[in-house]
């Protein structure tokens, strides 16, 4: 094994000149002390791994606290386990991480970083570039992991030509779970298009079931939304608005029309929509108190963990106009390098997560699919299943989760979440007020600056 404390701070200058976080800034500072004398302390124990060592014990932050993501975690666990490691969960409540980030960038600012962590999305860059997540080449490169992944998920935990993290699994977002016992009854098929989901919605008023579950906590409401984006123009249009940031795709009509569709669906939902943690709502779904649900499947998993069946009391199917696409969010974990006592273990961690048991067992506890692009398909539900599909088609049917992390960085994200609640909360606010919020947060922070 290589000892990689003296490679892998490439990029660690470039990042503190261009860095945009003072809080990047103020922890580099801060660690640059704390590693030298962590470095310099390690240069006396010897660091080559000792068969007869007592277990090793890794610390994961995470968000996955639901039943479903509780089970998915256990299946990590216990893997680890049989490998006489133990997983010391630090899990944070909160959906969509929200708790957790903050957390860990506490720990990490006074000098706790746990030994691994999810760390979704473009986020990775800024910490591998500062030198803080291990290389993990030495398990991806024999592993053969560029092989094994989508095109998609290699690029993403890839950075400046090192793997610096171990992906689990893709969540697909873009689904409309629906009740099929109610559905049933009601003689009513899934909703393929926005007509069909008006007449659908019509009838389960009539019949007395709210047509549409939905929380009016920001995050979800932005996942809602970004579906919504992606249902009225596609991947390349969604990619120009929370990629790029172009101001001028904040400004067009299709981005009006999406925010007029979120306005029609509130009508759909029970009223007031109240601020309730995605859970709650995937139960009002399966107790019937909701007849649909625009969720990512993580909503599956929680389904499944109380004992449903896709296909018998629940199914899904995709948002209409989005059956082709893929709203996509990867999970991953990361390794903090630290002082590279715990390299073994966390090296056993990511070859363990990117084992076909491993891979196959965690993603259907989760709801999610396999990083694998040829996974045992015979082991997926239908849900699974089209999202396979659908993935496998390439990136120019993917598209990027903002809300969960894939498409832009934090402040992006924050700013533009933010101003979404605000229009779905306040009725009084106008598409064109929202529209010109939005230009003028592209504007300040678009990486081309003036693009139109
Ligand atoms: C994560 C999922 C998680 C969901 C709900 C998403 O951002 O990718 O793993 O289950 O949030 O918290």
């Amino acid at each position: 094994m290589i000892d990689k404390r003296h490679v892998n701070n490439r990029g660690g200058t470039q990042a503190w000149l261009t860095g945009s976080r003072s809080w990047i800034v103020l922890f580099a500072l801060g660690c640059l002390l704390k590693y030298a004398i962590g470095i310099a302390g390690a240069a006396t124990v010897a660091s080559a791994p000792n068969p007869n060592q007592p277990a090793a014990a890794l610390q994961v932050v995470h968000w996955w606290t639901s039943a479903g993501e509780r089970k998915a975690v256990d299946v990590l666990a216990s893997k680890l386990a049989e490998e006489n490691i133990q997983w010391r969960d630090a899990a944070i409540p909160g959906g969509a991480g929200l708790g957790a980030s903050k957390v860990l960038k506490s720990m990490v600012l006074a000098g706790k970083a746990p030994e691994a962590t999810q760390l979704n999305g473009i986020v990775f860059g800024e910490w591998a570039d500062l030198g803080l997540l291990l290389e993990l080449d030495d398990v991806a490169t024999p592993g053969g992991w560029q092989k094994l992944l989508f095109p998609t998920v290699w690029s993403l935990v890839h950075n400046r030509g090192h793997v610096v993290a171990a992906p689990l699994g893709i969540h697909r977002i873009n689904n409309l779970f629906y009740n099929k016992k109610i559905f049933d009854r009601l003689g009513l098929t899934a909703p393929k298009t926005w007509a069909e989901f008006e007449r659908v919605a019509e009838k389960l008023k009539h019949a007395g079931v709210t047509p549409l579950a939905q929380s009016s906590e920001a995050w979800q409401v932005a996942t809602l939304f970004e579906t919504l984006v992606l249902a009225e123009s596609g991947p390349a249009y969604y990619r120009s608005l929370f990629v790029d940031l172009n101001p001028g795709a904040f400004g067009d009509t299709r981005m009006t029309h999406a925010l007029q569709r979120l306005r029609t669906l509130k009508a759909w939902m029970a009223q007031p929509v109240r601020e309730r943690p995605w859970p709650e709502m995937t139960r009002q779904l399966a107790d019937g108190d909701a007849a649909m649900f625009v969720m990512g499947d993580w909503a599956k998993g929680e389904l499944l963990a109380w004992g449903l069946t896709t296909d018998q009391e629940f199914s899904c199917v995709a948002v209409p106009g989005t059956a082709d696409y893929h709203l996509y969010s990867v999970d991953t974990l990361a390794m903090f390098a630290g002082d590279y006592s715990h390299q073994t273990a966390q090296e056993k961690l990511a070859q363990l997560i990117m084992s076909q048991p491993v891979q196959s067992a965690y993603n259907q506890a989760k709801g999610a699919i396999s990083v694998w692009r040829s996974p045992a398909l015979s082991k997926m539900d239908s849900c699974a299943r089209s999202s396979w599909s659908a993935f496998s088609k390439g990136s120019a049917f993917q598209a990027p989760s903002l809300v969960h992390r894939m498409a832009a960085d934090e402040t992006a994200k924050d700013a533009i979440v933010a101003e979404v609640h605000r229009y779905f909360v306040d009725d009084k606010m106008s598409e064109s007020d929202i529209q010109r919020r939005l230009v003028s947060i592209a504007r300040s922070l678009s990486k081309t600056g003036k693009q139109e």
